[in-house]
C-alpha cells in the first residue's frame, strides 16, 4: 500500500512539476519597455521606490535596473549630464528650487553642489569628471543640478554653452536689498562658528568715506543681478532662461513650480499634497509621499540681523534702476520696492 500511495505521490508531484515548467514556457518574454523620450506618469510613490539620488553619494555603483509591474526595463539607469542647471543666484532658494523640483518623478537632482563650471580646477577635469558626480537617472528623467555660484562667475555662460548650448538655465532671485543680508547672515555665521568677530553689515554695504554704497563689497555686487544675466544673454537667448521669483517661492511655491514644470517640458507633477506648511519652520516644507516628509536643513531660513533703515533705504535706491533693467530684460515685474 504504501509503495502504491509512495509512487502515486510522485507522479503527481512529477506532473505539477511538468505543467508549471510547461505554463512558465507558454509566458510571453518580457517585452522592450519603450519609455525613452516620454515621461511615463509614474506616481511619486513609485520614484521614492527607485534607488536613486538622495540614497546614494552622486558616484556610487548603479543601481539594479528598475522593475514595474514585474517587468523587467532594458534600459539601465546611468549617470546622464544634466538637462537643466539652477545658476544661482545664491541665497535665492536655490536649494529650495532644487528640493522641490525633485518631488517631480522625470527629475532627478545632484545632492551636491558640483562647482564644476564656476572652478577652474574642478573644470581643467574634463566633462567625464562632471558626469561621474551625477546621480543615475533612466533616460526619460531629467537631472538637474545646482551651483549658485554660476551666476556671477564670468567664464561660466560660455563654459555650460559649450557642454551643451540647448540646456535649460534657471535663476532664482529674491528682493535684493534681503538677499544681500541673507548672503551677510550666512558669512556672518560662518565666522561665528570659528569664533571669529565680523563687521556689521552696515559697515560692509557702505563705504564709510564717501557714504555711498560699496559696490567692492560681494554681497552688493551679487544683487545687481541685470549686470550678471547680460552676461549670460551673450550665449544663450531668453527663451532658454527661467526666471524664478524666489520670495514667492517661500510664500506660495506651487505657482512657481508650475511655470518651471512648463519650462521644462514636463507635464503638471507637483501638487498641494506634495508641499506643506509647517508653522514651526515658518516654510513650506516636501510631502514625497505618506510616510516621507523633509523640511529644509536649518541653515536655511536663518534669523537676520536688523539692518539700519538708512541703510536699507540707501540699497533700495541703489538696486532700483539695476531691478528695472531686470524687469525689462526678463519681460518678468516683481514686488520690488
Ligand atoms: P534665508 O536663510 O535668508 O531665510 P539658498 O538655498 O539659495 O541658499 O537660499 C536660502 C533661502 O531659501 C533662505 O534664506 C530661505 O528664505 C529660502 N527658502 C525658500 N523656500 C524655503 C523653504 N521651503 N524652506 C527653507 N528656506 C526656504
Amino acid at each position: 500500500k504504501l509503495v502504491v500511495l509512495g509512487s502515486l505521490a510522485l507522479g503527481s508531484l512529477l506532473y505539477l512539476v511538468t505543467r508549471v515548467g510547461s505554463l512558465d514556457r507558454l509566458q510571453p518574454t518580457c517585452p522592450l519597455d519603450d519609455t525613452a523620450g516620454q515621461i511615463p506618469l509614474r506616481s511619486l510613490q513609485s520614484k521614492r521606490g527607485l534607488p536613486l539620488h538622495d540614497l546614494r553619494p552622486a558616484n556610487a555603483t548603479p543601481p539594479p535596473r528598475q522593475h514595474r509591474g514585474g517587468r523587467l526595463l532594458r534600459t539601465p539607469a546611468r549617470q546622464q549630464l544634466p538637462r537643466a542647471i539652477i545658476v544661482g543666484v545664491r541665497k535665492g532658494g536655490t536649494r529650495a528650487l532644487l528640493e522641490m523640483l525633485n518631488l517631480h518623478p522625470a527629475v532627478v537632482k545632484a545632492s551636491q553642489e558640483v562647482h564644476f563650471f564656476d572652478n577652474d580646477q574642478n573644470y581643467a577635469r574634463g566633462i567625464d569628471w562632471y558626469r561621474g558626480k551625477m546621480p543615475f537617472s533612466f533616460p526619460h528623467q531629467i537631472t538637474i543640478e545646482k551651483s549658485p555660484a554660476y551666476f556671477i562667475t564670468e567664464e561660466v555662460p560660455e563654459r555650460i554653452f559649450k557642454m551643451n548650448s540647448s540646456i535649460k538655465l534657471l535663476v532664482i532671485v529674491r528682493e535684493p536689498t534681503t538677499r544681500a543680508v541673507s548672503d551677510y547672515t550666512q558669512v556672518l555665521e560662518g565666522k561665528e562658528r570659528k569664533n571669529k568677530t565680523y563687521r556689521r553689515f552696515e559697515e560692509l554695504a557702505v563705504d564709510g568715506a564717501t557714504c555711498e554704497v560699496n559696490t567692492k563689497y560681494k554681497a552688493v555686487r551679487t544683487s545687481i543681478y541685470a549686470k550678471h544675466l547680460e552676461r549670460w544673454l551673450h550665449f544663450f537667448p531668453a527663451e532658454q532662461l527661467h526666471v524664478v521669483d524666489g520670495d514667492r517661492l517661500i510664500a506660495d511655491p506651487l505657482p512657481e513650480l508650475r511655470s518651471v514644470e512648463r519650462f521644462l517640458e514636463l507635464p503638471a507633477r507637483i501638487g498641494r499634497y506634495n508641499l506643506y506648511f509647517n508653522a514651526t519652520r515658518g516654510f513650506y516644507c516636501l510631502r514625497f509621499s505618506v510616510v516621507f516628509n523633509k523640511c529644509l536643513a536649518g541653515s536655511k531660513g536663518r534669523t537676520h540681523p536688523d539692518v539700519d533703515a538708512s541703510v536699507v533705504d540707501k540699497l533700495r535706491r541703489f538696486f532700483h534702476p539695476f531691478n528695472q533693467k531686470f524687469y525689462q530684460i526678463t519681460g518678468r515685474t516683481f514686488d520690488w520696492p
